[in-house]
């Protein structure tokens, strides 16, 4: 059994606290418990394994986890979601203590834009307006001028100008997906999310003549020739909506198996189907970032208020301005 100020000391190499946890304890009764000890709130993303998300006092998309990590009055905010969606939480509610159950949640999409390539690019575009998706770090935020989710993202673009050139990071397939719907050329960062760009198109086609009446929805971080063939396009909190709502029965979901979760929740007598990867044995769509979670950290961090995500005041506030703008025009759109 490691020492907890040994831990507590390896927390930057190895991600989290590496503490031996009582194996009679129920973890959900003494995360009930911390929350109301310490004031603390536990939002978790759709991704999040099933324990978690029943665990929860919230679980959204990227948009209501921020819009609710803004406003929420609880002294601590644990974050059972990726390192970007912690920051974000920070960045706009910076007196709150944010913990992170793991360090090295992080992102391949953030990943795929390093700040300083991303400034030499954003150099050669002087004029165009820069909007991000908030799959990104906070350094990439600074240099943003409007933050977007997948929720909201068709609102942002169109709050540019016609006449405005804009240049679209990190995300190319979502970018183009936005380009396609709303006939809008944009300067396209190459970055991409290793969970939705691993889908097997050929899969689906079959397991679509396996199940005919099975509707295609699909988020659009997927690759063009999936989203081609999707019936429906959507963000985790629309595919969620789409398929509680609709007539059909059957669904191939094309986005992070955890979604599945709370979809069958909301619609016990239908049946949803994880769409395939390429390869044939892992579990392709599952974030690996997302699924570092484990009720056991979240005890442990919500117990040891540790790791803290801490950030330098001015890149916190330059973070900040294009993730109000994004609320803004949110508001605006009626979403939050
Ligand atoms: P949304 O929850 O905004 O749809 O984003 C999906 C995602 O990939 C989060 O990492
Ligand atoms: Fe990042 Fe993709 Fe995982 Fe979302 S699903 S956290 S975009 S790697």
């Amino acid at each position: 059994m490691i020492a907890l100020e040994t831990a507590q000391k390896n927390i930057s190499s190895v991600g989290f606290l590496d503490v031996e946890i009582d194996p009679t304890l129920d973890l959900f009764e003494e995360i009930e418990k911390l929350k109301k000890e310490k004031n603390a709130i536990l939002l978790a993303h759709y991704y999040q394994e099933a324990d978690i998300q029943d665990v929860a006092d919230y679980i959204g998309d990227s948009l209501g986890l921020a819009q609710k990590a803004k406003e929420t009055d609880a002294e601590m905010i644990v974050f059972a979601g990726v390192h970007f969606m912690a920051e974000t939480a920070k960045i706009l509610n910076p007196t709150k203590k944010v913990v992170l159950p793991d360090l090295k949640a992080g992102c391949s999409l953030a990943d795929s834009c390093p700040p300083d390539e991303f400034a030499a690019f954003r150099a050669k575009y002087p004029d165009h307006v820069v909007i991000s998706y908030i799959n990104c770090t906070a350094a990439i935020k600074a240099q943003t001028d409007i933050i977007c989710t997948s929720s909201n993202a068709k609102f942002c673009v169109q709050s540019v100008p016609e006449d405005t050139g804009i240049i679209f990071a990190p995300d190319r397939n979502l970018g183009a997906w936005l380009q396609k719907e709303l006939n809008r050329e944009m300067v396209l960062w190459d970055g991409s999310c290793m969970v939705h760009e691993i889908f097997s198109l050929e899969k689906i086609i079959k397991l679509k003549e396996v199940f005919p009446e099975a509707k295609i929805i699909a988020h659009p971080e997927c690759e063009k020739p999936i989203l081609d063939i999707a019936d429906f396009i959507g963000s985790t909190s629309q595919l969620l909506r789409f398929s509680k709502e609709s007539e059909h029965k059957e669904f191939i979901v094309v986005t992070e198996s955890g979604i599945i979760h709370q979809m069958k929740k909301n619609a016990p007598g239908k049946t949803f189907i994880p769409a395939p990867g390429t390869e044939e044995t892992c579990a392709c769509n599952d974030c690996p970032h997302m699924k570092l979670n484990t009720l056991e950290k979240i005890y442990l961090c919500m117990k040891y208020e540790m790791p803290e995500i801490l950030m330098d005041e001015s890149l916190r506030l330059r973070a900040k301005q294009p993730i109000d703008r994004m609320l803004e025009i949110s508001r605006q759109a009626g979403l939050i």
